[in-house]
C-alpha cells in the first residue's frame, strides 16, 4: 500500500492486531454506548474491521459508513466485510478525510483510529469530523496511549531493557513515514487539544488496556513474535538498532534458541489504547 497505509505503519498486521485487541474493542464500544438505530462514521477506515464492529452495536436499524483515500485499503475492506453478517449496512466510500463527501450533522460518532497522526493538519480533520457529527454527537479519536511491552527488564542476554530501545526505534522510524510528503510545521500538540482546537467541547479521554501473561492463544502469540521479529524484518528498523541487540531479537524469535521468546514464561503484555472524545454542541 502507499505509504499513508503501509500496513506496517498500524502498531502490527491490522487483522491480527484486531482479534488480539478484539476484546479491549468490545469494552470500548460498550464505553461509548451508542444507541440503536445510530449511523457511525469509520474515517481513514483501513481494513475496515471497526466499520463492522459499530455497525453490529447499533442493531439492524443502524448504519456504518467507512470512508479511506486509499483503494487497496478500501479493497481490503470489502473482503474483510465480505464476511460479516452486516456487511449489507456498510458503505464503503473512497475519499479524504479533509473533504467528507457527506452532509453536516450526519453522524454519531464519527470515529477516527490510527488516522490523524498522519495528517499534517489533524485541526482541520478533526474540524472535518465535527462537521459531520449531529448536534449532541462525538468526535472519537483513537490513538495509542501506551505503546505494547511485554519483555522483562533483564531477558539474561545482551544489555537490559531492550524493551525501551526497541521503541526508541520504532519511533524514529515511525516518524520518517509518518506523513506521505514532508511537513515543514507538524502540528505540536496532543490529541486532547486536537479536539479542543477543532471546536469540540466536553473533551475527554479513556484509556482501555490489553493484559495478558502466559499461557497465549495460537493469534496472541503470532501477534507477540511479530512485534519482535518486524525488527528483523523491516530493514529501516533493522538499521536502527545496534548489532548486539539484532542479536538479541535473533535469538528471542528463534524457535531452537534458549532465548525464544514464546518459551518464557515471564512475558507481561501491556498495552494502552487511548480514545479521545469531544462532544458536538
Ligand atoms: C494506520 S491506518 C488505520 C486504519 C484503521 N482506522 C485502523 O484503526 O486499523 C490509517 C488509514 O488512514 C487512511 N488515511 C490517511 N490519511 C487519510 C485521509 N486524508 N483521508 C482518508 N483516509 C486517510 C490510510 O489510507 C489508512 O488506511
Amino acid at each position: 500500500m502507499a505509504s499513508q497505509h503501509d500496513a506496517s505503519s498500524s502498531p502490527l498486521q491490522p487483522e491480527l492486531y484486531d482479534q488480539v485487541f478484539a476484546p479491549v474493542e468490545a469494552e470500548m464500544l460498550a464505553w461509548l454506548d451508542l444507541p440503536p438505530g445510530a449511523r457511525i462514521l469509520d474515517a481513514g477506515c483501513g481494513p475496515g474491521v471497526m466499520a463492522a464492529r459499530f455497525t453490529a452495536v447499533v442493531g439492524p436499524s443502524g448504519q456504518g459508513d467507512a470512508l479511506d483515500q486509499n483503494p487497496q485499503a478500501l479493497e481490503r475492506a470489502r473482503e474483510y466485510l465480505a464476511g460479516s453478517p452486516h456487511a449489507e449496512r456498510v458503505q464503503l466510500h473512497q475519499g479524504d478525510l479533509l473533504r467528507l463527501p457527506f452532509d453536516d450533522e450526519s453522524f454519531d460518532p464519527a470515529w477516527a483510529s490510527f488516522v490523524l497522526h498522519h495528517i499534517p493538519d489533524p485541526v482541520a480533520a478533526a474540524r472535518e469530523l465535527r462537521r459531520v457529527v449531529r448536534p449532541g454527537g462525538r468526535v472519537v479519536v483513537r490513538e495509542t496511549g501506551v505503546p505494547l511491552r511485554m519483555l522483562p527488564f533483564d531477558l539474561g542476554i545482551g544489555e537490559p531493557d531492550l524493551q525501551d530501545r526497541l521503541r526508541v526505534a520504532h519511533n524514529r522510524w515511525f516518524n520518517t513515514i509518518r506523513y506521505a510528503e514532508p511537513v515543514d510545521a507538524p502540528y505540536p500538540f496532543g490529541w486532547s487539544q486536537v479536539l479542543r482546537d477543532a471546536g469540540c467541547q466536553g473533551v475527554t479521554v479513556r484509556t482501555f488496556w490489553l493484559e495478558l501473561l502466559p499461557s497465549f492463544t495460537a493469534v496472541q502469540e503470532q501477534f507477540l513474535l511479530d512485534s519482535v521479529q518486524r525488527h528483523l524484518d523491516k530493514p529501516e528498523l533493522r538499521a536502527l538498532l545496534d548489532p548486539a541487540d539484532v542479536e538479541t531479537v535473533t535469538q528471542l524469535t528463534d524457535p531452537a534458541s534458549p532465548y525464544y521468546l514464546l518459551a518464557r514464561l515471564d512475558l507481561h503484555v501491556l498495552a494502552g489504547l487511548s480514545l479521545y472524545v469531544g462532544t458536538v454542541g
